[in-house]
């Protein structure tokens, strides 16, 4: 049993290779089907494809071969006809055949020659000339197109007794002459007139020809003389038809009958006859074989075909084309054997690294946002200590409360654009709290800003204390508090902005400028004293200044004063006339009673007022070196000179000069009782001010002009002063060096 079994399973394998063999052999056949099964493929020499064909079904009608098989080797002839066949193309759709030629010779009798072609054939126009060869022969074709129409034609070689034509000439008309054919020519003849016939020409040969030729076959040369040039040939010359399926005149014909369409199966095109009437059937692009067959087109594998199709990369065939690529890695024109290698672009070990780059980048994206947004919360909660630190509950209880309600609040972004984060050169002045700063808000409102020097616990209170103290005086001779910003450890206030600097840059500039007129100074002096008289009286509470000096009363542009820096002011109850309080001011201005009592009142800025008017009577600081370079207190050098009677000496010459002089002991006056001892033997800031009032109507001379362009330069070198304090003749006092600290008692 098991042998059987082996043996049956033998016999299938051997019988499933033959019937692959088979089908092999089948499929190579197609590739080169031309030729229609059991139909001869050759006759003789020549190919014969379909739709030619030797014997009955071999062809298409009307392109019968007959083949005869006598000669040796066999020679096709066109169906019935003595047409001998040289060449059929089916991809030219072209056919080579033998045609007669037409002589004559001198001394014998000549022929015409004719020749008719069957439907499917007509001469070609570009293939064939027709030509002659002798001398001075004058050839005639005449003949008939498919249309109907008639052609006839001639031409005619020279020649002369020289004779003879030389080796490689052309048919140019001496010895051989040739014109063209129209198309669809279907039949013609060509003869010679025998009337022409010329005499004996001994140079030239007897005889001379006439025919139709491929241009390619016959070749004009001396040999067309040799007396027996037709009879070698047979008086039989080369000529090309083209032959087309001309039972339709085209293709839309064709179409309009696809029943009887000889363009076969897939893969084919019809192509209009451009010689006569009809169509040709060719394969479609990248098939080949024969389209007049059924599946006669097969797709050409180009990739077998290296030489027509040159592919030095990866080949692939595709129905109707291929592919031809480089292979990976390179790149180029693989049909021109330069691909070459590209570049790697991103190597690994680059791929790596922007692999990790993408990474870090957005870890430290991440880590950033976490950063970002701890630091925004720290950042607030800072502010927020700050807001509390710097009493800004306190100012916001006064806001509730409806104490203060014209006061702006401001961002520190709002403040930094204003000064150009605290540039240098925006500082206008240095006050006893820290630094002022010339700034423009967003509405571009010019504002002077105080930056509060760095404020311990002790001070903050004082801070707000101006905040809300200024906030409730409006009086054009103080300086108005625009807002305030309480978000960093240095508190700021927002003021208007004075332009002229403070009078202590203008009574004693760095440089020489023309001195402030008295008329200006008693101006002054009369409103910085109406002002202090506003504190002292005007509002519900009264507001001691604590530190009058020059350096706090400023001017503005038409010389208007405006008294400023209220960091140690405290509000007064109505019903209290002093109250206990640490002490701070500046030295040279300082209440000596205060000093003692630890006790500030109204009369103690009496007494700094007192100063300020010797300054503007004297043109000395508050301090000031005399002759001898020793530091002096300019009220105690006063009152010393007032009691010894030599007040000239001490005050201003160029005052003096002014013819002021008698004024000048006025003013003089009001500063002694202002610099009284004992505070209740000063009179109130309000008497100072009416007596100063008063004094300055007795003045009628007008008011001179005083030069702005000077006041400038007093204004730069105050903002230069800043860095100078000492030889400013200032020392800021810090209370808690001085004295020792006592609660407000209030
Ligand atoms: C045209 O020629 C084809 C092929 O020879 C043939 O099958 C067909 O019958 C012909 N049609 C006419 C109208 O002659
Ligand atoms: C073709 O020619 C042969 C003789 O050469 C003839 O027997 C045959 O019938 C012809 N076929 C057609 C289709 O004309
Ligand atoms: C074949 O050719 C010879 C000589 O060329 C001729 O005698 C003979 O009749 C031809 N046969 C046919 C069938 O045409
Ligand atoms: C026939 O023509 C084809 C194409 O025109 C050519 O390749 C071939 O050599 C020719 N054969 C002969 C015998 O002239
Ligand atoms: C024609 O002339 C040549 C010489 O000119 C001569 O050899 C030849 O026999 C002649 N032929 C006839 C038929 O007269
Ligand atoms: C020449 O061709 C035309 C057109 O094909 C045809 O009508 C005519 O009968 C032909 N003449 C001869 C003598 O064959
Ligand atoms: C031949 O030529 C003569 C005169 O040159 C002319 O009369 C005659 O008609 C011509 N014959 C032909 C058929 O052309
Ligand atoms: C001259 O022409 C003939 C036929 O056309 C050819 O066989 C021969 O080789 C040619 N001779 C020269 C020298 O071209
Ligand atoms: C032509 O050829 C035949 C034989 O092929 C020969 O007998 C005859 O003499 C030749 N004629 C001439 C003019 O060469
Ligand atoms: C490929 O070769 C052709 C011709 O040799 C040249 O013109 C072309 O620039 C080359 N291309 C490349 C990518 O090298």
């Amino acid at each position: 049993m098991a042998m059987v079994a082996k043996r049956v399973l033998l016999f299938q394998i051997a019988a499933t290779l033959l019937f692959a063999s088979a089908v092999a052999a089948a499929a190579s056949d197609a590739t080169a089907a031309v030729l229609k099964p059991g139909c001869l493929s050759k006759c003789g020499e020549v190919d014969i494809p379909y739709p030619f064909g030797i014997g009955t079904d071999c062809s298409m009608e009307g392109f019968n071969i007959t083949c005869n098989d006598t000669t040796d080797p066999s020679k096709p002839f066109m169906g019935e006809t003595n047409i001998e066949i040289l060449n059929i193309s089916l991809v030219d759709h072209e056919l080579s055949v033998y045609i007669y030629m037409a002589y004559q010779c001198y001394n014998e009798s000549g022929s015409s020659a004719f020749t008719s072609l069957s439907p499917a054939y007509l001469f070609s126009t570009i293939r064939n000339k027709f030509t002659a060869v002798g001398c001075s022969a004058l050839a005639y074709i005449v003949g008939e197109t498919v249309t109907g129409n008639t052609y006839a034609s001639g031409c005619m070689s020279y020649c002369n007794d020289a004779g003879g034509v030389s080796e490689g000439t052309s048919c140019d008309g001496m010895g051989c002459c040739q014109t063209s054919i129209p198309e669809s020519l279907s039949n013609f003849s060509t003869y010679f007139n025998e009337s022409d016939k010329n005499s004996e020409v001994a140079s030239f040969g007897p005889c001379s020809y006439a025919f139709l030729a491929d241009q390619n076959r016959f070749h004009f040369n001396k040999t067309a003389f040799s007396p027996n040039f037709g009879n070698k040939t047979n008086y039989l010359v080369p000529v090309v038809l083209d032959w087309a399926i001309r039972n339709q005149s085209s293709c839309q014909d064709a179409k309009a009958h696809p029943d009887t369409n000889a363009c076969r199966g897939g893969n084919t095109a019809c192509v209009d006859s451009t010689n006569g009437p009809g169509y040709l059937c060719k394969c479609s692009h990248g098939y080949t074989g024969n389209p007049y067959l059924e599946g006669g087109c097969q797709d050409i594998d180009e990739c077998k075909l290296p030489r027509e199709y040159p592919c030095f990369g990866d080949c692939r065939n595709i129905p109707g084309g291929y592919h031809c690529s480089c292979p990976p890695g390179t790149h180029g024109d693989a049909t021109k054997d330069n691909c070459t290698a590209i570049p790697p672009k991103f190597p690994l070990p680059a791929r790596l690294a922007v692999g990790f780059s993408v990474i870090f980048v957005v870890l430290v994206a991440l880590v950033s946002c976490v950063i970002i947004r701890t630091q925004k919360t720290k950042h607030k909660r800072e502010r927020d200590i700050f807001f509390r630190k710097n009493g800004g509950f306190k100012l916001y209880e006064e806001i509730l409360s409806k104490k203060v309600d014209t006061v702006q609040v401001f961002t520190v972004e709002e403040l930094q654009r204003a000064t150009d984060n605290f540039a240098d050169k925006r500082v206008i002045g240095c006050g006893g709290y820290g630094m002022v700063y010339r700034g423009i808000l967003d509405d571009h409102r010019i504002v002077a800003i105080k930056k509060s020097k760095k404020v311990d616990e002790r001070q903050k209170d004082e801070f707000v204390n101006e905040i809300i103290v200024l906030s409730q005086i409006n009086h054009r001779h103080i300086v108005r508090l625009l807002g305030c910003c309480l978000e960093l450890d240095v508190p700021m206030l927002v003021y208007e902005y004075i332009s002229n600097g403070s009078l202590f840059g203008l009574l004693h500039p760095e440089h020489y400028a023309s001195p402030l007129p008295l008329q200006a100074r008693l101006t002054i002096a009369e409103q910085a004293a109406e002002a202090l008289a506003y504190l002292h009286s005007a509002t519900n509470r009264s507001i001691i200044h604590g530190d009058v000096k020059s350096y706090n009363i400023l001017l503005d542009g038409d010389l208007s004063a405006k008294v400023s820096d209220f960091g140690a002011s405290q509000l007064v109850p109505m019903d209290e006339d002093e109250f206990i309080m640490f002490v701070q001011g500046t030295l040279g201005y300082l209440d000596p009673e205060c000093m003692q009592t630890r006790q500030l009142t109204d009369r103690s800025d009496v007494y700094s007022f007192g100063v300020v008017l010797l300054e503007l009577i004297t043109g000395k600081k508050a301090i000031y070196a005399d002759d001898a370079w020793e530091k002096r207190s300019l009220a105690t050098s006063f009152l010393v000179m007032m009691k010894e009677q030599r007040l000239r000496d001490i005050l201003d010459n160029k005052m003096i000069g002014e013819g002021g002089e008698r004024l000048l002991g006025e003013v003089a006056a009001i500063a002694k009782e202002c610099l009284s001892v004992k505070g209740e033997e000063r009179p109130s800031m309000k008497e100072v001010a009416e007596r100063l009032h008063s004094l300055r109507r007795l003045r009628l001379q007008p008011r001179e002009e005083y030069d702005p362009g000077e006041i400038e330069m007093v204004k730069a070198e105050e903002t230069r002063r800043c860095t100078e304090t000492d030889t400013s003749g200032y020392h800021i006092l810090d209370s808690s060096t001085l004295l020792k600290n006592v609660d407000a008692g209030r």
